[in-house]
């Protein structure tokens, strides 16, 4: 394997590593010889990411925390300290959807997205990130965001101004830890279906995506490994920070 994506003798938490792109993200680390803490609400789906992970010869354990209750994410990471004595690479993808229009939002549904799509993922980063500086061994720190953080999409208004303020937060966070060699950055996933998206997907959508989207097609999970191992790399990224890196198909590229 060439040196520059060689993660072995690291440790990575993969908060949402049992979703559809996490989960994907997360056997990527692995393949490259990371250690993988999978992070779900739900731990049977956790596990079957690891099952798959040791399946492949990797290295994972499944753990349970809702991001939106942070009792439970303070509990998980000393449950993965036992596990590995700490982690280098913190992968953040728990993320909801919702297609209520604006002017129907209930400040309760608001706060239900808000919870975990922007503060479940500040607060979390802010536990696991605490103890990154304190290690002093450095660290890559990857967030999820969408393309409707940049310009937005139609009908996702709550998870467009989360995923914007993602943005913003990838950024500052970049600037704030970089006296400690921790980089930051996200990825821009363009059109994956998945479960949190299914219900948004109507056919005339899909339409609109496809003209939107050079190579025609939705992405598979596993286009977005290579962007993932190579954030989460010093020697392949160790200049990269504060990166939005897009892997979308050429949508973003694009307006008419
Ligand atoms: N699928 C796409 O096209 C696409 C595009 C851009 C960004 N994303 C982002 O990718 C990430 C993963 O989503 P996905 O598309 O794989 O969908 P998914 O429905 O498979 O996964 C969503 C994940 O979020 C987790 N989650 C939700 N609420 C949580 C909570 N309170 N605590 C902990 N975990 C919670 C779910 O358990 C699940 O793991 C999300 O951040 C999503 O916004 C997806």
């Amino acid at each position: 394997m060439s040196k520059l994506f060689d993660l072995t003798g690291k440790v990575a938490v993969a908060l949402g590593g049992n979703s559809t792109l996490g989960g994907s993200m997360a056997k990527g680390l692995a393949e490259h010889g990371a250690k993988v803490a999978i992070v779900g609400r739900n731990l049977d789906t956790a596990e079957e990411v690891v099952k798959e992970i040791k399946n492949a010869g990797g290295e994972a354990k499944a753990f349970k925390a809702d991001v939106s209750d942070l009792s439970t994410v303070e509990s998980v990471a000393t449950e993965i300290e036992e596990w590995s004595g700490g982690w280098d690479i913190l992968l953040n993808a728990p993320g909801m959807n919702s297609t209520t229009p604006y002017l129907e939002l209930t400040t309760e549904e608001w706060d239900k997205i808000m919870d975990v799509n922007l503060k479940g993922i500040v607060f979390a980063t802010q536990i696991f990130a605490k103890k990154m500086v304190e290690q002093q061994r450095g660290g890559s720190i990857i967030n999820i965001s969408s393309v409707s953080s940049t310009t937005p999409l139609s009908k996702v208004f709550t998870y467009s101004a989360s995923k914007a303020a993602i943005n913003s937060v990838t950024q500052y966070l970049a600037r704030e830890f970089a006296p400690h060699n921790i980089r930051v950055n996200a990825i821009i996933p363009g059109f994956f279906p998945a479960e949190q998206n299914r219900k948004i997907l109507s056919e005339d959508r899909v339409q609109s995506i496809m003209n939107h989207t050079p190579i025609k097609r939705f992405g598979d999970p596993e286009e977005l490994q290579g962007a993932t191992v190579y954030l989460a790399s010093d020697k392949a990224s160790g200049f990269v920070t504060g990166e939005l890196l897009r892997v979308d198909g050429g949508f973003g590229s694009m307006t008419i």
